[in-house]
């Protein structure tokens, strides 16, 4: 049976990373937040008291040294620093750390057709995932999980219309096909709670690739929910999930990257798509986490934005 006490938190001053932080602090986890020396970060930072290291994330040196005492690594890397994960993993093994969780957190990427166009940019995910397996088989007492958790609903809310479909200013929403499709959501808080929910199941999550969400939702939910809730109608537009796509590869084609958000709308919303989650993939059993109430989380945002 193995046990998890310390824990090396990479890129945890981050978006997502800052609510991982706080849910292992608060959970009792001796917790060492991990931050480049030239970092220029400010907003979110590390909790105040909390331990930090300045490391160089393309130093294996520099990266044992930090990880030497530590049960886990949890990586929370912002994107640009994705494919510096491998040296983080090799530093680990050298370490002694028992868990790796690489910075994942979103479409279940174990399940993309590594010649689709999307895994042209979530390439460094796919290849970081496929190094910690075999790093693992090499070395048995060094194990991983990774960890799909959908979009991040509360910030896709805030974010405005281009990912949450809704902008609440306009009174105006957009809808991929149907709009019936429905996708895979956790609340950032959510994602912390699962990442220490590993960290306290680690025989039962070891070397696994786990879903865990808030809730599925579709637009159509969130439309009706948002004309219930403030009691005013939204001008729809609707759009093809093919249109979308095609306009994704174009922009690919041009080393435009932000295809990214063409691909993850077609993922999530084309009718068919089969990407929510499903009961037979949910971790959330086993890692401890209840579903939220979307109609609680609408209403808060609602309230936060005035329109309430
Ligand atoms: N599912 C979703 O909706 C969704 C949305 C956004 C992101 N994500 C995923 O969630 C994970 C974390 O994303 P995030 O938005 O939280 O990241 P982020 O805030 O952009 O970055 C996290 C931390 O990584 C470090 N960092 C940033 N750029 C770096 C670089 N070039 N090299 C090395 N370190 C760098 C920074 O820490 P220091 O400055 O302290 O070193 C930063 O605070 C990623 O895997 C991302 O793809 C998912």
């Amino acid at each position: 049976m193995v046990s998890i006490k310390t824990v090396a938190v990479i890129g945890g001053s981050g978006n997502l990373g800052h609510f991982i932080v706080q849910e292992l602090v608060s959970a009792g986890f001796d917790v060492t937040g991990l931050t480049r020396a030239s970092s220029t970060n400010s907003t979110p930072k590390y909790p105040d008291g909390l331990n930090i290291v300045n490391v160089d994330y393309s130093s294996f040196d520099s990266l044992k040294s930090a990880f030497a005492g530590q049960d886990a690594v949890v990586s929370v890397i912002g994107s640009l620093g994705i494919a510096s994960q491998t040296v983080a993993v090799d530093a680990a093994v050298a370490a002694g750390v028992k868990r790796f969780i690489p910075s994942e957190f979103g479409i279940n990427t174990r399940k993309v057709a590594r010649d689709s166009p999307i895994a042209k940019i979530i390439g460094g995910k796919i290849a970081v995932v496929d190094y910690l397996q075999e790093k693992a088989s090499a070395n048995p007492s060094f194990t991983w999980t990774g960890i799909s958790t959908g979009i991040f609903f509360d910030w896709a809310l805030r974010a405005g219309a281009l990912l949450s479909g809704i902008n609440l200013k306009d009174k105006t929403a957009t809808v991929v096909d149907s709009g019936n499709e429905k996708w895979q959501a956790s609340l950032r808080s959510d994602i912390g709670k699962a990442v220490v929910g590993v960290l306290k199941h680690p025989d039962e999550t070891a070397n696994k690739y786990i879903g865990t969400a808030t809730f599925n939702v579709s637009i159509n939910d969130l439309i009706s929910l948002v004309e219930e809730l403030t009691g005013s109608k939204l001008a729809v537009t609707k759009e093809s999930s093919d249109d979308i796509q095609k306009a994704g590869e174009e922009k690919l084609a041009q080393g435009d990257f932000s295809a990214f958000i063409n691909f993850l709308r077609v993922h999530n919303s084309k009718d068919g798509a089969g990407n929510a989650l499903s009961n037979e993939d949910s971790a959330n059993g086993i890692i401890g986490l209840q579903s939220g109430d979307l109609r609680e989380v609408v209403t808060a945002w609602l309230k936060e934005s005035g329109a309430l």
